[in-house]
């Protein structure tokens, strides 16, 4: 399709709509690009037959690394580059906590990553689960940190400190000892650690950077993650208090999420493609019925938005061919580039 005589260099920039993508089950499935990724950027970087580039960014639940990291990875992926200045992931809109708590816990995440992330954003005292386990082994029965995640934990005496607030940042890589430390937490007086309180509830306030119960991995049927964490929590605390848990949730379908996407796209058309108003309309591609498609309808008719914001399912993610989403697209497509296909074809 490169020489086709159809395609000219790319000589405008479209003002009028802009793309935003998901990432998990539409570009990246299990650390590797999708069949069509690399082509579809080059769609839209110009090589199209209208002679166009459209501004996109790209709106993900996962997390677990700086903003930096992860676009690094994507820009590789993708042969292209990614910037941050155009990426958001579940936990950036925490950063905005960062005023409101001085001690968290943040859950999740290889190693020390998510310690990084938090204190990037400017959490100024974060503990991470290790830290406990390593201050108190007991802590958590059957799980040992490993001889570099006990070099990386910090012992502290934990007598006069208070955790504020709970963010699990990335997906769980131990279950058990993560909701054992976070139930201890909501649990105890005013988040000291050890402690329990007697009527259960004046522990922190417990923050998700998503809620997708699954999503899409390299495996051929979708993975557990981040909100099934949530659920079995809640379910857990239920059995031990008898009380109803109630958690906060970040990411898609949130509209928060979306209104935070809106501002990020403004500032990326601004800053890169010169365009200083609000586009017309926002094709946003998704995999996830229950995130993707549900965040995008539910944006689109709430009075946030002020542009037109246009739902595509693909099939290459967490929606299977053959059954009904729960929360139906404006359009479905089989894969990213047929999307980017029909969004631009529709403009023209
Ligand atoms: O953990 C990440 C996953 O739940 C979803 O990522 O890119 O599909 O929003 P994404
Ligand atoms: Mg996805």
């Amino acid at each position: 399709e490169k020489d086709s005589p159809f395609i000219r260099p790319a000589t405008t920039t479209a003002d009028e709509f802009a793309l935003a993508f998901d990432i998990d089950g539409v570009l990246i499935r299990g650390g590797q690009p999708i069949p069509e990724a690399v082509e579809a950027m080059k769609y839209i970087n110009g090589e199209n037959p209208y002679g166009i580039k459209v501004p996109y960014i790209f709106v993900t639940n996962g997390g677990g690394k700086t903003e930096a990291e992860r676009c690094a990875d994507l820009s590789r992926q993708l042969e292209l580059e990614v910037s941050p200045g155009q990426f958001i992931c579940g936990h950036t809109p925490m950063r905005e906590m960062a005023e409101k708590y001085n001690t968290v816990l943040v859950v999740g995440g290889e190693g020390e990553k998510c310690r990084i992330v938090a204190e990037g954003y400017g959490f100024k005292d974060v503990i991470t689960p290790g830290d406990i386990i390593k201050t108190r082994h007991d802590t958590t029965p059957f799980r040992k940190l490993t001889d570099e995640e006990y070099r990386n934990s910090r012992e502290r005496n934990f007598d006069d400190v208070n955790i504020e607030a709970i963010f699990v940042f990335a997906d769980s890589r131990d279950w058990a000892g993560d909701q054992q430390i976070i139930l201890d937490l909501v649990m105890s007086k005013q988040g000291r650690i050890g402690t329990r309180s007697e009527t259960f509830d004046e522990g922190p306030p417990v923050y998700f950077s998503h809620n997708d119960i699954v999503w899409s991995t390299s495996h051929e049927h979708s993975r557990i993650g981040m909100g099934a964490l949530r659920a079995s929590l809640e379910a857990l605390y239920k059995a031990v208090t008898g009380k109803e848990l109630t958690t906060i949730a970040f990411g898609k379908p949130q509209l928060g999420t979306f209104a935070f996407a809106t501002r990020l796209l403004q500032q990326w058309r601004k800053d890169t493609h010169g365009i200083d108003r609000p586009p017309q309309t926002v094709y946003f591609v998704g995999d996830t019925p229950e995130s993707d498609i549900r965040g995008t309808n539910e944006f689109n008719e709430s009075h946030l938005s002020d542009a037109n914001w246009f739902s595509i399912l693909v099939k290459t993610g967490v929606y299977q061919e053959g059954t009904i989403p729960r929360f139906p697209p404006k359009k479905t497509c089989n894969h990213i580039l047929d999307a980017v296909k029909f969004a631009v074809q529709r403009e023209f």
